[in-house]
């Protein structure tokens, strides 16, 4: 049974991932903050938990030994570069040969090509100035952390979340390099199908340093864009999408 590592398990798309990985049988170590040890009371007999700050290095260092995955969800909250933190230690004491997978926003961009509406920019703009006026979220340091990530030569995986929502799972998301590429318009993916993502991108070796941005598979844009494509190749004469 492979061992792996999810860090920040116990919000919302942790849990999710724990499901997930148990469905594949993976054996999992889990860390999450003390006070919320009891989210994870439900899975407490078939995994282990260590309870520490996501960026406190020496239960990242426990966590991860021994790990062939770790599963990162990386979150801006508070003004003590937890992100960055989280993202450097477990960068510096995960097997070198491990699969890293890191969850964030649209907002990332790793090579500067993406095409945010305006909409999105002004949001993060509010957000980003609001955060640090009341001390409460720095995006810049999520920022950070995937800079540090992006400029490493582990195996990691950058996911880039779309706006999410909580229903039944629709299949494993779809995903382009650039937000602004059409499938993606829709923007919604369901929080349980970004989880299956992350825990899917551990044994896709087509996403090795790759920041995919993901949408949900049953989403009008990325029906659209499946239809458009199995038209043409019908069209061709060379089968279709799946
Ligand atoms: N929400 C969205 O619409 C959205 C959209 C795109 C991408 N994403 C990405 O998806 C991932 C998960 O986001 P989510 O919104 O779904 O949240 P989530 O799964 O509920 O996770 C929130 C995480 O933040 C931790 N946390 C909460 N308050 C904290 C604090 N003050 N200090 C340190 N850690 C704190 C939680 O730990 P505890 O359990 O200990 O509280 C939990 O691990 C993130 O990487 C995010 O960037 C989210």
């Amino acid at each position: 049974m492979k061992k792996i590592c999810i860090i920040g398990a116990s919000g919302k798309l942790g849990q999710y991932m724990i499901q997930h990985a148990l469905d594949l049988d993976y054996s999992i170590v889990a860390v999450c903050r003390k006070q919320s040890v009891e989210k994870l009371e439900s899975f407490k007999k078939r995994i282990t938990i260590l309870p520490g700050d996501t960026n406190d290095r020496e239960v990242t260092k426990e966590a991860v030994k021994d790990c062939s995955s770790v599963l990162t969800v990386l979150v801006p909250w508070g003004m003590k570069h937890y992100a960055s933190g989280t993202a450097q230690a477990v960068l510096d004491y995960a097997p070198p040969e491990a699969r890293l997978v890191f969850s964030c926003g649209w907002h990332i961009s790793r090579d500067g090509q993406d095409n945010y509406s305006i909409k999105h920019n002004i949001l993060v703009a509010i957000i980003g100035f609001l955060g640090r006026f009341f001390r409460i979220v720095d995006i810049n340091d999520q920022v950070d952390a995937c800079r540090r990530i992006f400029s490493s030569n582990a195996l990691w995986t950058v996911v880039r979340g779309s706006d999410l929502e909580e229903g039944p799972s629709q299949g494993l998301p779809v995903w382009s390099r650039h937000v602004g590429d059409p499938i993606l318009a829709s923007n919604l993916t369901r929080r349980v199908d970004f989880a299956l993502f992350m825990v899917h991108a551990l044994t896709n070796d087509e996403l090795i340093q790759e920041a995919p941005a993901i949408v949900g598979r049953q989403s009008p844009s990325a029906l659209n864009y499946t239809e458009k494509n199995n038209a043409t190749l019908r069209h061709t004469g060379k089968g279709s999408v799946p």
